[in-house]
């Protein structure tokens, strides 16, 4: 529809701005001089205000019209447009320099697609007033029990440590298994950086090494090669809900009596060889960022099978202090607790993870249908013995062809990701690194993650099959 049909005349009345509402259907009008300058703005909803206040429908309708309106203008890019609405302004006017109304843009949830979103339709908003009208906002409250122990039995652990994000849940884990300085910790080069930071901040070294060229996680060979004499520990990390090699990890770490920390922070629910990842180590370790799937807002989550460890981490996650004698602190501790109001949040996403789960493979089900004629490799979701989430939908492209895919997508509001700048590239970490670790550079390079929400239609995922096809044959 053409913007005549946004357009009244500044001596409209309330009346005819009403019906031209009515026509157009956008729930507000521009009002314009007669050199279609914009002048001001009405909605319906401010119309409906003016007449519950007394006014009239042949009253002139400029002396209600709001002025001062948010507008857009002609060269904005679809991005800065964007960023214009808010919860208020669905619908803008987009003006020349001269102020002359000569389009609007409306606010549609395609315009921005983001490459996640939490799922938080069903009982979080509940328990969340629930936690909060009980006053047990801070790290007491019977939500954290429930996440806990429901969360531990999700992934079929007997003891579930909650935190107050990932990175402290690492931390959490390693200083609980003893590791400090002098150990030696094997870490994958291609992870989020809280893997990493996590042991540096326990004192102890990271070694990185390089990943598998199919599954993208920590490659077994590589762990066996940075073996020293100090390595007390290795942090296998299922990188994009892909399950490493346990039972080679299992095996390496056994024979060298080695303890694993698993992160698991970007594979809820995915197995190795019929076993939920999180138990094949001393401790495993998630998050419940707002983008992973499910979520806290922020949040973490120890588990483990060992009741030692799981009183040594309920120690150090509260200063230190002693279970049986209040304001008495047997180790230098940390608060990593999370809240009760996080966990009720966390405890409604739990009845429905394997909901969430399901819907988001059939989503990857639907991409990989929909771009098989693509120039896109997918990850691989047959790797033996592993059966992966999803947790982004993920695939490699071509190097040369992936910044222009950004700029295709991201000019259709549509939003992408891409992979985790190898630890070895980066100034800070790269003395970490003794070894080249060709292919994780060379998977960070291609790798690019996909809008994976609950809310992405086929529409969606056909026009990123159209800005695939058209960058490739550019
Ligand atoms: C592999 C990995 N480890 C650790 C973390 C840290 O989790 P958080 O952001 O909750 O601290 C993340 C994600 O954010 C991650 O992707």
């Amino acid at each position: 529809m053409g913007i005549e049909i946004m357009k009244c005349s500044v001596e409209s009345t309330l009346e005819e701005v009403l019906k031209c509402i009515d026509v157009n259907g956008k729930k507000a009008a521009f009002l314009v001089d007669r050199n279609d300058i914009m002048v001001g703005i009405l909605t319906d909803g401010d119309i409906r205000r003016c007449l519950l206040d007394g006014h009239g429908l042949k009253e002139k309708a400029i002396q209600f019209a709001i002025k001062s309106f948010k507008y857009a203008h002609v060269a904005d890019n679809p991005e800065e447009v964007f960023k214009l609405f808010d919860y208020k302004v669905s619908i803008l006017p987009i003006l020349d320099e001269k102020g002359r109304v000569v389009d609007y843009s409306e606010y549609n949830e395609n315009m921005h697609i983001s490459v996640a979103q939490p799922q938080l339709n069903g009982n979080e908003y509940k328990y969340l007033m629930d936690a909060f009208l009980s006053t047990w906002i801070s790290s007491n409250g019977k939500y954290i029990t429930q996440f806990e122990e429901k969360f531990a039995a999700f992934c079929g652990a007997s003891h579930g440590v909650a935190t107050s994000n990932g990175t402290t849940a690492l931390h959490l884990a390693l200083v609980a298994l003893g590791i400090g300085v002098g150990d030696e910790v094997i870490v994958p080069d291609l992870t989020f950086a809280a893997t990493i930071n996590a042991v540096i901040y326990t004192g102890a070294t990271p070694v990185i090494v390089d990943v598998e060229e199919d599954s993208w996680c920590i490659d077994p060979d590589k762990i066996e090669e940075a073996i020293t004499d100090k390595t007390k520990a290795i942090i296998p990390v299922h990188v994009y809900g892909q399950p490493c090699d346990m039972e080679r990890i299992c095996d390496i770490a056994h024979r060298n009596n080695i303890i694993i920390v698993e992160d698991c922070a970007e594979a809820h629910g995915a197995e190795f060889n019929g076993k939920k990842v999180g138990t094949f180590g001393a401790i495993g370790c998630f998050s419940f960022f707002g983008n992973k799937v499910i979520t806290t807002g922020e949040g973490g989550m120890c588990i483990t099978n060992d009741t030692e460890l799981d009183r040594a981490m309920r120690v150090l996650r509260d200063h230190g202090m002693s279970k049986t004698r209040r304001y008495y602190h047997e180790v230098v501790g940390f608060n990593y607790r999370m809240t009760n109001m996080q966990a009720a949040i966390g405890c409604a996403q739990l009845e429905r993870i394997t909901d969430i789960l399901q819907e988001r493979k059939k989503l990857e089900d639907l991409y990989r249908e929909r771009l098989s004629d693509s120039a896109i490799v997918f990850q691989r979701n047959n790797l033996a013995k592993r059966k992966k989430i999803t947790w982004l939908v993920s695939g490699l492209v071509e190097e040369k062809v992936r910044p222009k895919l950004f700029a295709k997508m991201a000019e259709g509001g549509i939003d992408t990701r891409g992979f985790f700048t190898p630890l070895s590239e980066m100034d800070i970490y790269r003395q970490y690194a003794n070894r080249t670790c060709e292919v994780s550079h060379h998977i960070s390079k291609c790798g690019i993650n996909f809008p994976t929400s609950y809310e992405i239609s086929q529409e969606v995922i056909d026009r990123i099959h159209d800005d695939l096809n058209a960058v490739v044959n550019d």
